[in-house]
């Protein structure tokens, strides 16, 4: 198996739409949860963006270890491949832990930020949803502000999803009792003006 083409992951998703939901997990490091993930839901495609490389690699030995035809892999930062997706495309999106950028001067690289989420909007489809996890309590608030503000978007839970223990990370922070913050939002159907 290969890693996807970030140029052909609109034709990818399109080749697989009909036979399964269509799920992102941005950031997917190592792969741990989208290879433990994808097991559990033969009936989704499940792919992760992931910047770096050597865990695009890892990511994807663990699924082949494990046989699945459900999980893929590309390379590429997850900027451009929200740009590169068609609109109400998208089942779920899911981000753990994402980059916390915690100085000031640095806060304008984090991956949820209102162009991203106008991003979001457009890929998902109505009744679509995000996932969200972190421990950085001042990323918490900035998503949670920001989706608040965002006309699309409704915050429809505050608890953890059961999915949180599949990601590397939570998994760390749950064994060192150390807080994880998590949202849940859910895309607003469209609702027609002229009704
Ligand atoms: C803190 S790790 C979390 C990994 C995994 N989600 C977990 O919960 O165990 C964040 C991951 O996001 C990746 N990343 C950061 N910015 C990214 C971007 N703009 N696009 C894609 N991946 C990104 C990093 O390389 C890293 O692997």
């Amino acid at each position: 198996m290969d890693l996807l083409d970030p140029e052909s992951i609109s034709s990818f998703i399109d080749s697989r739409k009909d036979r399964s939901d269509i799920e992102l997990e941005i950031g997917c490091g190592n792969g741990h949860f989208i290879a433990t993930y994808a097991e559990k839901k033969p009936y989704s495609t499940i792919i992760g963006v992931e910047i770096k490389k050597k865990r695009c690699l890892k990511a994807m030995k663990k699924i082949e270890k494990r046989k699945l035809t459900n999980a893929f892999i590309v390379q590429e930062r997850a900027e451009m491949v929200l740009k590169r997706l068609q609109d109400e495309s998208i089942d779920i999106i899911h981000i753990y832990f994402p980059d916390p950028w915690p100085k000031t001067k640095h806060r304008k690289r984090r991956l949820v930020r209102m162009p991203v989420l106008a991003e979001f909007s457009r890929i998902l489809k109505p009744g679509g949803r995000i996932l969200l996890l972190t421990d950085f309590f001042d990323y918490f608030i900035q998503m949670k502000v920001l989706f608040s503000l965002h006309d699309d978007f409704e915050i429809i839970q505050d608890n953890l999803p059961e999915e949180v223990f599949l990601s590397i990370y939570a998994s760390k922070f749950l064994s060192a009792r150390r807080k994880i913050y998590s949202l849940t939002v859910s895309r607003k159907p469209v609702v027609d003006p002229i009704l």
